[in-house]
């Protein structure tokens, strides 16, 4: 055991020495790279910023070093980006340059290193998942087709709420039903599907894999063995735990929705396009030899991932801040009223004309950006920016967090104050057309969801004010929105009670 640590430790002085040469050759004059703390050897910047790298640790590092600076972190080179201009060069003009993801150990295990279509590289598997994804779910067509789904889900959770007396009286922790709302929004997309209640088994099962999941993926638990190899074996015991998460939750995919709805179609004709669910279509693509059955449980896990938590965490976030701002609560509320006439419930075409509900979400999105640091980017080769060399297969942070909230660009941005989408920023849209404001990205990897993500955010938040008062519980002024962020995700620490008092028109 002993002979083992000591191979270890001179293993680790090897690489430190070779490490050290490394950068003192690329610090040198042929590579003009970004600046940044001093490092030292092996551990890189890791001692000294840590393991947070929130948007908030790295708005702080900007203000220190610039717009563009560098970390080593152990082995991994990590760039964080934090001005509109340089945005706009990652992510629009260099945007094939810096068109790809990194993975670590965790994100290697979950996306089978890269065949589902988030986290694979900028090329042809990508483009390929990319187009097969696009009509099964991201066009006004699917909108047009599931609006009525969501419209109907938020219905019910005002029925739910309403049948419920402590929601009016000491409170009830809403999340936990608009969980179940997202859930089934997206499942009715994905496979033509919906669970009735929050204890419906399957629905248990599936939130707790896809819980565990995130944890796992999101946690910085791991950081040491991702940052210095030498430390992997260390890992060896989190990476089975996310090997057996990972392989029960694609056999729950498989053996509980996919081979579900293929037993299901060889029933029922399902030729009529209309009736189509999007994992018909994907399955269509798997039978042309378009993809393998694989691809097709990673497309499955993506939906569950990056569509579900990222828009329960937003509408989490508009609620909180309307509880704690009750006068744009009212506001919102007056909006709805005058507009549709009381009583009438908001539907999917109705948003457009409701500009407050629609400057809501936006605020919401800016000051509460779900994925703060967009989903890490990658340049497979040595390339330039901001006029310094970024070496190849640099994790790339565009601090989008910081580039909505950077006081230098918006009017006391700490405010949550829908007002500002209407008047001084009346021509930001949430598309990207302005790089202060990037929600979803822009460019090739941007959020194609965002399509699906503002009518339901717009649905659900307009459903729930127009029919009740959101208040916080009895003694207390406030609900607490304290934040907790992950690897690059971000979402209110704790899921407050919240009172839900009716209205009568
Ligand atoms: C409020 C809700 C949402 C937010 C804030 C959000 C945000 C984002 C962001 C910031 C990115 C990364 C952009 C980049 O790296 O440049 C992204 C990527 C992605 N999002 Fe969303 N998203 C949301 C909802 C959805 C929904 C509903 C879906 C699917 C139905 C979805 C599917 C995806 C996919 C597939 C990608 C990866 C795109 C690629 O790598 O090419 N998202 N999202």
């Amino acid at each position: 055991m002993d002979l083992l640590l000591l191979e270890k430790t001179l293993l680790a002085l090897f690489v430190a020495v070779v490490l050290a040469i490394t950068i003192s050759k690329l610090r040198g004059k042929r590579f003009k790279l970004p600046p940044g703390p001093m490092t030292v050897p092996v551990f890189g910047n890791w001692l000294q910023v840590g393991d947070d790298l929130n948007h908030r640790n790295l708005t702080e590092l900007a203000k220190k070093f610039g717009d563009i600076f560098l970390l080593r972190m152990g082995q991994r080179n990590l760039v964080v980006v934090s001005s509109p201009d340089l945005a706009k060069e990652v992510l629009h003009t260099q945007g094939v340059e810096f068109g790809s993801r990194t993975r670590n150990v965790v994100f290697d295990i979950f996306t089978g290193k890269g065949q589902d279509m988030v986290f694979t590289v900028y090329g042809e598997h990508w483009r390929k998942m990319r187009r097969i994804m696009t009509v099964p779910f991201f066009t006004n067509k699917v909108v047009q087709q599931y609006r009525y789904g969501w419209e109907s889900e938020a219905a019910s959770v005002v029925e739910d709420v309403k049948k419920n007396p402590e929601s009016s009286t000491t409170g009830i922790v809403l999340r936990r039903r608009l969980q179940l709302l997202m859930y089934n929004n997206m499942y009715r997309i994905m496979f033509d599907r919906r669970f009735d209640s929050e204890d419906d088994p399957l629905f248990v099962k599936l939130k707790a894999l896809n819980g565990e999941r995130s944890r796992l993926a999101q946690s910085f638990e791991y950081n040491y063995g991702d940052f210095i190899p030498i430390l992997r074996p260390f890992l060896r015991g989190y990476l089975k735990i996310c090997k057996e998460v990972k392989e029960r939750r694609l056999k729950l995919f498989k053996d509980f929705f996919v081979e579900e709805r293929k037993k299901l179609a060889s029933t029922k004709s399902t030729d009529h396009e209309g009736l189509k669910c999007a994992i018909d279509h994907i399955l269509d693509a798997q039978q042309k030899g378009e993809i393998n059955e694989d691809n097709v449980l990673y497309i499955v896990e993506n939906i569950n991932v990056a569509a579900i938590e990222t828009t329960l965490w937003s509408i989490e976030w508009g609620i909180a801040e309307l509880v704690n701002h009750p006068q744009i609560q009212r506001k919102l509320r007056n909006e709805l009223d005058t507009v549709l006439g009381p009583g009438a419930q908001v539907t999917e075409p109705d948003i457009q004309k409701l500009p407050y509900l629609q400057a809501v979400v936006k605020e919401t999105l800016r000051l509460r950006m779900a994925i703060p640091l967009l989903v890490p980017h990658m340049n497979l080769n040595d390339a330039k920016l901001g006029g310094y060399d970024i070496p190849a297969e640099s994790k790339i942070l565009v601090n989008a967090w910081w580039l909505a909230n950077n006081p230098a660009n918006w009017k006391k941005p700490e405010e949550f104050r829908p007002e500002r989408f209407l008047e001084e920023e009346s021509k930001v849209e949430a598309n990207g057309n302005d790089f202060r404001y990037l929600p979803f990205g822009v460019g090739r990897r941007s959020c194609p969801g965002i399509i699906l993500a503002l009518p339901i955010l717009g649905i659900t938040i307009g459903r729930l004010v127009q029919n009740f008062e959101l208040l916080p519980p009895p003694g207390q002024s406030k609900i607490d929105t304290a934040e907790k962020g992950g690897q690059f995700s971000l979402h209110i620490l704790k899921h407050s009670t919240i009172v839900l008092k009716p209205r009568s028109f």
